[in-house]
């Protein structure tokens, strides 16, 4: 296994907070590339669009009022807690302008299924889907999301997943661990930070907490003093990308996303890990070549550089969008 073939993109699991992306009761996340997003899905009013990744709702609140009236948004997230904490917001507003919404909580891995059972013969004009996680999901302690509070190490989205980050370091072995941190955490002192996890399991002490896993990484990689980036953010972000098997489900997303469009219609995809963004580009690059879609954006778009002051947290997003075209007839 080589290196990741990407320079790595700084981790998006511990920003570093800024008043302006300081969560708060109005905006618990600050919404990534708000306009550009909006700009490339072009939607109507009385259109039909998919948030899929619905967090706080910030997306979702800029589409309905494109929708309006007449239109209809399907929210999707695989976080119960975020559905409940968007859902009054966007009801409101939703009534407020005539656009009907549709809130489920699933994976976006699942849309087509989520797509015929609650909306059959109808294909969306716009897909947005804004991955990795939501502020509200670093900032509650009893999450274990973050190093930042000592938690149960959970790291999973969705609830109903059966295993957590603790019950992975249990389970792999120390080369599966090492891997999982080098592809998914671009960790490069992935072996030894593999190995002192697996030593404190043989001598009885498996990690359990945040905590404990934040306090291993320090001494695996005999950091000292403060760094700008925490030394276990790469760590973090390896293991709850592998909990909640998020590469799987943006590939399985992006396979069937575009075909569920409406002629004309466009997927987003705003991407903060260079092996997400990989497969996006690879992903819209094979449909395009296909003559039945087009990339929207000659290239990757990047956050200004007064986004990336306002929230840090947009500084490693990439945004990218795929458009099928006017005369291509829907699949059957
Ligand atoms: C970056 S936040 C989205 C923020 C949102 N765009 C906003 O403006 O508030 C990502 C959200 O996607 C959810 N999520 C991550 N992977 C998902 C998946 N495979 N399917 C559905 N939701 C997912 C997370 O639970 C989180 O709430």
């Amino acid at each position: 296994m080589g290196a990741p073939p990407d320079a790595p993109q700084p981790p998006d699991s511990e920003p570093s907070p800024t008043p302006a992306a300081e969560p708060s009761p109005d905006h618990p996340h600050v919404s990534v590339l708000p306009l550009e997003t909006l700009e490339a899905l072009k939607l109507r009013p009385g259109d039909l669009a998919v948030d899929a990744t619905l967090g706080a709702g910030g997306h979702a609140a800029a589409m309905l009022d494109a929708l309006a009236p007449g239109g209809t948004l399907l929210g999707l997230d695989v976080d119960p807690e975020a559905l409940e904490l968007a859902r009054p917001r966007l009801e409101s507003l939703a009534a407020a302008k005539d656009v009907k919404l549709l809130l489920v909580q699933s994976n976006f891995r699942e849309l087509g299924s989520v797509l015929d059972a609650h909306l059959a013969g109808r294909a969306p004009r716009g897909i947005l889907a804004d991955l990795g996680v939501s502020s509200m999901q670093l900032d509650r302690p009893g999450r274990g999301f973050s190093f930042r509070f000592d938690a149960p190490l959970d790291l999973r989205m969705d609830p109903r997943l059966p295993h957590t980050a603790a019950d992975l370091l249990r389970a792999l072995s120390e080369t599966e661990i090492a891997d999982v941190l080098f592809h998914l955490g671009e960790e490069r002192r992935s072996r030894a930070i593999a190995r002192w996890i697996v030593e404190a399991r043989r001598r009885g002490h498996p990690v359990q907490t945040t905590g404990q896993l934040e306090e291993l990484v320090r001494r695996a990689l005999k950091v000292r003093g403060h760094q700008r980036i925490h030394p276990a953010t790469r760590t973090f972000q390896a293991l709850r990308m592998a909990v909640n098997g998020e590469l799987d489900a943006l590939e399985a997303f992006l396979a069937a996303a575009p075909e569920r469009l409406a002629p004309g219609g466009t997927l987003g995809v705003i991407s903060f890990h260079s092996g997400e963004d990989r497969k996006v580009k690879q992903a819209f690059k094979l449909q395009a070549q296909t003559g039945r879609f087009q990339k929207v954006h000659k290239s990757v778009l990047r956050p200004s550089e007064q986004e990336e002051r306002a929230n840090p947290r947009s500084r490693s997003a990439k945004f990218r969008a795929l458009r099928r075209l006017e005369d291509d007839a829907p699949a059957l």
